[in-house]
């Protein structure tokens, strides 16, 4: 079968590799009907989240038909419809059982200290064999797999395996209240479920933050104000549309790899873009900073603790702040002193998919919300490498790319 495969930084390919096989008695094997590439993803390749093991699958979104499950898997039998976690839990430990899934003390095969295992991750997170093929093998299979109702399609499903349950978390993590207003740092697909989620859980308001149209474009349809850090300084934007308060909540949907602003007001000035050049060095030693090739593929962002200055220079005294773009154990620069001064709460983490996604399956069965508006591409795995770097150039229109046919 054909599997998209982690061969270096800068070096994905489309490889013809063995169909896996159940390896432990909790193991399923999942024949996958659709899969999508995540902006997690990218920073693999860029180098930004390190080290990864070569060989390693990628992908950790999925939807497909259980075709084999392992001795010990209760709850599922072949044929099963299901959506895949991103993470890997157990089901059975201390954290599992608080429904915090993301630290299941079993799932990580680095042991317990190890933290979140998930599909096609660091060599810290497993690693385990990611689900961008045709078939793959599910550990703890009884915990890691949702069962589908036949009402949810499978277009609807592929963002209910990360993507819709990470921007709900993230609104859970900012504690969004009755009435807030609330500011999203990315207009990504996970910035844009955050959005959504942030209105859902009672915002008044969701002013969005990014520097490109077509995904500034998008959270305006979705009824958010939305600020250009590239024609506006954000911060500023931010204190004017809230009478000099700040907001109440901020989430962060960038992570590492956000970029400093090039134009406006908000602009660095050289000593900042000297300060974040040393921060890249630090982040993503082996990244190459000017990317590959012509077109600059796989360049990491030029601004990673940006988003974090903003975040906590922007929400209120008192204000809550929920991280859920992705920093990797490198990442070090944190406004700390300024976010103690003002009596902060920061809270942060991998999304806890198995026990965040189930009402989401039931919000989207009893058509409360149709996540598939902002699926804009969909692709074989022929074309996965392509539409990777099509992702990774952040082209316009290309804010979620589906995987549809895996067999081709
Ligand atoms: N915590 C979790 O469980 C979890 C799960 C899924 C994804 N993620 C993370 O969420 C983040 C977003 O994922 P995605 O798929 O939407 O990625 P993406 O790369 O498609 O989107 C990131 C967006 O951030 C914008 N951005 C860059 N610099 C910025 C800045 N300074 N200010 C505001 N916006 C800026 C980009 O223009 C882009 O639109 C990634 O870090 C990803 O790893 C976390
Ligand atoms: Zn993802
Ligand atoms: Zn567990």
């Amino acid at each position: 079968m054909k599997a998209v495969v982690w061969h270096g930084i800068g070096d994905i390919r489309l490889d013809e590799v063995p169909e896996p096989t159940i390896q432990d008695p909790h193991d399923a094997i999942v024949h996958i009907t659709r899969s999508a590439i995540c902006g997690t993803d990218l920073h693999f390749v860029r180098g930004t989240m390190a080290p990864m093991v070569e060989g390693t699958i990628l992908g950790h979104e999925a939807v497909g038909v259980v075709s084999q499950v392992g001795d010990a898997v209760r709850g599922f039998s072949p044929g099963d419809r299901v959506v895949i976690n991103s993470t890997i839990s157990c089901g059975a430990c201390r954290y599992c059982r608080m429904g915090q899934t993301a630290q299941c003390d079993v799932a990580n095969p680095n042991g317990p200290q190890a933290g979140t295992s998930f599909f096609g991750g660091p060599q810290s997170t497993g690693p385990v064999d990611g689900l961008q093929a045709e078939y793959v093998r599910v550990p703890w299979a009884q915990n890691t797999m949702h069962p589908l109702p036949d009402n949810v399609s499978d277009e609807q499903a592929i963002l209910l395996s990360d993507i819709f349950p990470t921007g709900w978390f993230g609104a859970e993590l900012a504690g969004v209240r009755r009435g807030d207003v609330v500011v999203v740092f990315g207009a990504g697909i996970v910035g844009q479920f955050a959005a959504a989620s942030a209105y859902k859980q009672g915002a008044g308001r969701v002013i969005v933050v990014d520097g490109h149209e077509t995904r500034l474009a998008a959270a305006l349809a979705q009824h958010c104000e939305v600020v250009d850090y590239n024609r506006e300084d954000p911060v500023q934007a931010i204190l004017d549309l809230t009478n000099g308060i700040g907001a109440d909540a901020v989430i962060d949907a960038v992570g590492v790899d956000a970029e400093r602003p090039k134009h406006g007001p908000a602009a660095v000035t050289d000593e900042q873009a000297a300060a974040f050049d040393a921060e890249v060095q630090q982040v993503a030693p082996d990244a190459s900073p000017d990317g590959f090739g012509e077109q600059q593929q796989w360049k990491p962002g030029d601004g990673p603790s940006q988003v974090a200055k903003w975040a906590v220079a922007s929400v209120a005294k008192y204000g809550r702040i929920g991280i859920i773009g992705v920093y990797g154990p490198t990442a070090q620069s944190y406004p700390i002193g300024e976010a103690m001064n003002k009596n902060l709460t920061i809270r942060m983490g991998n999304c806890d998919h198995h026990s965040v996604t189930p009402p989401l399956i039931d919000m989207v069965a009893a058509g409360q919300f149709d996540p598939t508006a902002l699926i804009t591409e969909h692709e074989g795995i022929g074309s996965a490498i392509a539409a990777y770097e099509a992702f990774d150039r952040r082209e316009p229109g290309w804010i979620k790319v589906e995987l549809t046919d895996l067999t081709a």
